[in-house]
């Protein structure tokens, strides 16, 4: 389904809270499936993605018990008793839900339910595209009988009795780094993962939560030991940061904007996005509230502000990862130059994040230019016109955001992927003031 997203006559205002983590949200089914006993996840984020992984660890044994709340869903998980499933787990489009389960299974093989199964791992046509070698060969290093097709999905998972061992990454991935501590759950002795850069850290904390023992020995250095029990527990998800970004985003560009974020996740390794604001002269004032589940969870008050464009620094990156469609977004319409460097994961996520981006604000007129581990936008004006998601969450939201404030509409085609990690995206948006209008 094609969206249409105009330009608004008056600010953008109120209250919001974004839907629950995603990053979370997946953790908390695989974590809970694996726990003895009765967790309680709350709100849980009703996402194509999230929702996948938790269907997967039903097929895997896990009772859910769903109920649908306002946040999402309040899932009551039965964990602890798990057998291969009947059928291949589909992924549909998300990498972190079958790079953390080929973790979580490759270690199960002395589990009798699991001895001489073969567990095949799919996903939709964009996922079957994606790099797999990253965490097959890892979990090949530790043991784990793994094959992935031509380095994509499917992948082939056999279960083994895994040997815990040291594992230096090349790209700081946590979606890497937590299928290598989900396998050494599992694996004896010690195992260690070293990441070039720090990334997300909700692996190390909700590990913890589970009354598992986690050495987080630096920033980019933490070790499990294996043979370790997780424990059920009371769980709560917090608000999805990379979502709320399209609506700080918005809140900054749409002139006279006042918008109060409510129970947003601000873990210190997913908050680039407020480190890039900043950098870029926005205005917003920020407090934590809460510790919940390990993650801190606060209040993000935010006005409009004229942007300038600013260099992103490489380290900056991993903290940002998912926040630059809307990165470059707002540079698009920032005064001066915003350099992006150090950024050619972008290459592999749902689509070419940096192909992507550059390909379709060229056609709304914006000076940008492509590199091979980055771009450069220079900021200025945005026409309105017709633009192409390639299937991607984010960038359909992203020039969601942009139709607000271009010169006329622009119309984003098959925009119905927002559903990946953020259904509700459209009416959260039109509650605050926007005009986005589904075409049949
Ligand atoms: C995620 C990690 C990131 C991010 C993805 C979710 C996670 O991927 O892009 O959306 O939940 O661990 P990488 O760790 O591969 O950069």
């Amino acid at each position: 389904m094609d969206l249409k997203s105009s330009p608004v006559a008056s600010p953008l205002a109120g209250h919001y809270r974004p839907p629950g983590d995603k990053s979370v949200s997946h953790r908390l089914a695989l974590l809970s499936a694996l726990a003895k006993g009765t967790s309680h996840v709350r709100g849980f984020l009703d996402s194509a993605d999230t929702i996948a992984t938790a269907v997967a660890t039903e097929a895997l044994g896990a009772r859910i018990e769903w109920t649908r709340t306002p946040q999402g869903f309040d899932l009551v998980i039965e964990g602890g008793d798990l057998h291969a499933p009947q059928a291949p787990l589909d992924f549909g489009n998300s990498g972190t839900g079958i790079r953390l389960m080929a973790g979580l299974l490759a270690g199960l093989g002395s589990h009798p339910k699991f001895t001489n199964q073969c567990i095949q791992l799919t996903g939709d046509a964009s996922l079957s595209r994606r790099p797999m070698m990253r965490i097959v060969e890892p979990l090949q290093a530790l043991g784990g009988d793994i094959d992935a097709s031509h380095g994509c999905a499917p992948l082939f998972v056999r279960p083994r009795q895994l040997s815990g061992q040291t594992q230096t990454l090349k790209v700081a991935s946590a979606q890497v780094k937590s299928a290598i501590l989900l396998a050494a759950l599992n694996a004896s002795g010690e195992t260690r993962v070293i990441e070039p850069a720090p990334s997300r850290d909700h692996t190390e904390r909700l590990l913890q939560a589970y009354g598992v023992e986690v050495d987080r020995i630096s920033e980019t250095e933490v070790s499990v030991f294996g043979g370790q029990t997780l424990e059920s527990g009371v769980f709560e998800v917090p608000g999805d940061i990379s979502s709320a970004a399209f609506v700080m985003a918005a809140g900054l560009l749409v002139p006279g904007s006042d918008i109060v974020l409510e129970h947003v996740g601000l873990n210190p390794t997913r908050d680039g996005i407020l480190r890039v604001i900043d950098a870029m002269g926005g205005a917003f004032d920020v407090r934590v509230d809460a510790r919940s589940t390990g993650e801190p969870i606060g209040t993000i008050a935010i006005k409009s502000a004229s942007l300038k464009g600013h260099g992103i620094p490489p380290e900056w990156v991993p903290l940002a990862i998912d926040e630059f469609p809307i990165i470059m977004g707002m540079a698009a319409l920032a005064e001066g130059e915003t350099s992006i460097v150090g950024a050619e994961e972008l290459r592999v996520k749902e689509s070419d994040r940096l192909a992507l981006m550059c390909s379709e604000l060229l056609k709304l007129g914006v000076d940008v230019e492509e590199t091979s581990d980055g771009a450069l936008v220079r900021g200025g004006r945005v026409k309105g016109g017709v633009v192409e998601c390639g299937g991607d969450h984010r960038i359909a939201m992203t020039f969601a955001v942009l139709g607000l404030v271009a010169q006329s509409p622009i119309t984003i085609r098959d925009a119905h992927w927002m559903q990946t990690s953020y259904p509700g995206f459209v009416d959260d948006l039109n509650r605050l003031g926007a005009q986005l209008e589904w075409l049949a």
